[in-house]
């Protein structure tokens, strides 16, 4: 007997089984790898579990920042240096999370993200990184440390990173200042007034759009079923122009600083007008 192969042996192929068994392993050591390459965050004092949570739930507000990167210039007693600092992420290896850069491209680590402390107030945020390079001969030696401020501000998720100052004439706790705004820094209440504008003009936005409903429609019911041609093609259009009138004659009462003596010749000629005018001049012809 010739026939074809049962279809079962080409499941057990050892080739088709060697090549299945590779792409299963090299899966597991995709997902290993990842595993263990996470990405390095702050660290704040204390083992998992120990942390405080008021830092843990302040670290976690500030999560839509870790993608960021922030770089600003000073001159510092006529030294020009960029700083560069990221929220819980490296800037530059060796935990570093905010560096002086000096002319000669000489990085020192002013703190670093595996010391991260956090504050908070009802605008602001602290954020500071402890542990950075040694100072040479200030401060007593102490390792440099890093404060950044961060302000309110609910238009931004990121402003431009400043740098405030740096305090280096103590005798010991010297510090980095730097500062920027967001949104992040800023209370419930203060990102409800934002949202009670956006009720406002939400309600101007409706009152236009009803308006101009009634304006098309009423001119396409007008114009389409009425009939009405000109003017007429207006919704309600003797009514407005009642109104108009009204508004016009209560302006002129309210608003005219003479009393109103226009004479006879100017006023309009209307049927009833001449009619008012005849009995006016009667009157005066009435003997006294
Ligand atoms: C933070 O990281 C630096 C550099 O890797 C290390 O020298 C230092 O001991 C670390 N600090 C803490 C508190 O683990
Ligand atoms: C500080 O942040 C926490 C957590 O986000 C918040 O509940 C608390 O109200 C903030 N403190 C002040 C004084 O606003």
């Amino acid at each position: 007997m010739h026939g074809p192969l049962p279809p079962l042996h080409h499941h057990i192929n050892p080739v088709r089984m060697f090549l299945a068994h590779s792409c299963l392993y090299a899966m597991v050591l995709v997902v290993i790898t990842n595993v263990t390459a996470v990405e390095k965050t702050c660290d704040l004092i204390g083992d998992k579990g120990q942390e405080s949570h008021k830092e843990s739930s302040l670290l976690t507000k500030l999560e839509p920042l870790f993608n960021q990167s922030f770089e600003t210039e000073s001159t510092n007693e006529g030294e020009h240096y960029i700083y560069k600092f990221r929220v819980c992420r490296e800037v530059s290896g060796d935990m570093a999370g905010l560096v002086q850069i000096n002319k000669l491209n000489q990085t020192r680590v002013l703190g670093r993200i595996n010391e991260t402390h956090l504050t908070n107030g009802s605008k602001w945020i602290l954020l500071i990184y402890k542990g950075g390079d040694a100072y040479n001969n200030h401060c007593g030696n102490e390792n440099r440390k890093a404060f950044v401020m961060i302000i309110c501000n609910r238009k931004t998720l990121k402003s431009r990173l400043t740098m405030v100052s740096e305090e280096r004439e103590k005798l010991k706790d010297c510090s980095y200042i730097f500062e920027f705004e967001s949104s992040l820094a800023c209370s419930p209440e203060d990102l409800e007034v934002a949202s009670h504008l956006s009720v406002g003009s939400i309600l101007i936005i409706t009152f236009a759009s009803l308006l101009a409903v009634y304006i098309i429609g009423g001119f396409l019911y007008q114009r389409l079923l009425v009939g009405a041609k000109g003017m007429e093609q207006f919704p309600h259009c003797a009514f407005w122009q009642d109104l108009g009138n009204l508004v016009a004659d209560g302006c002129d009462f309210v608003c005219r600083s003479k009393p109103r003596n226009v004479p006879a010749a100017y006023r309009g000629v209307g049927d009833d007008q001449l009619g008012e005018e005849s009995e006016e001049r009667d009157d005066h012809l009435l003997p006294m």
